[in-house]
């Protein structure tokens, strides 16, 4: 081998890298959800009606979040969530999904 192929080895295994990554790495399962504790129950109770996107770009307060459960219950016909889910999804999205948008969806 000489310098000149060296060099092109490297650059070919360079350029493959991204496509190893992406053929590793797996398809997230609750879309766009963050997938911390939480997130399949959300996935599971919000992602129903619409995408779950349209939960991950919102960044609301605890408060804020209640209001909108309560709103998506009394005016877009959501089942109310039972407890422990309840909880469960409150903590979820108030945790990850706060004023600080901290896993706003690219
Ligand atoms: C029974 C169906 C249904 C379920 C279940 C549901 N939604 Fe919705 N949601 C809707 C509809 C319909 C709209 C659109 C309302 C509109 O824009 O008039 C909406 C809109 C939204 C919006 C956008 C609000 C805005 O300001 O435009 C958010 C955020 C949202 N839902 C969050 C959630 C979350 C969080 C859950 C799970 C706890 C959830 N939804 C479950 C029906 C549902």
């Amino acid at each position: 081998m000489n310098l000149k192929s060296v060099a092109m080895a490297a650059v070919m295994a360079l350029a493959a890298l991204p496509v190893i990554a992406a053929e590793e790495g797996e398809e997230p399962e609750y879309g766009v959800l963050v997938d911390k504790p939480g997130a399949e129950e959300t996935y599971i109770y919000c992602a129903a009606c619409h995408s779950e996107r349209i939960v991950a770009q919102q960044g609301l307060t605890r408060e804020d979040w209640i209001e909108l459960l309560e709103w998506m219950v009394d005016e877009q016909e959501m089942e109310e969530i039972e407890e422990p889910d309840y909880t469960i999804v409150l903590d979820y999205l108030s945790k990850h999904y706060n004023t600080d948008r901290p896993n706003f969806p690219k």
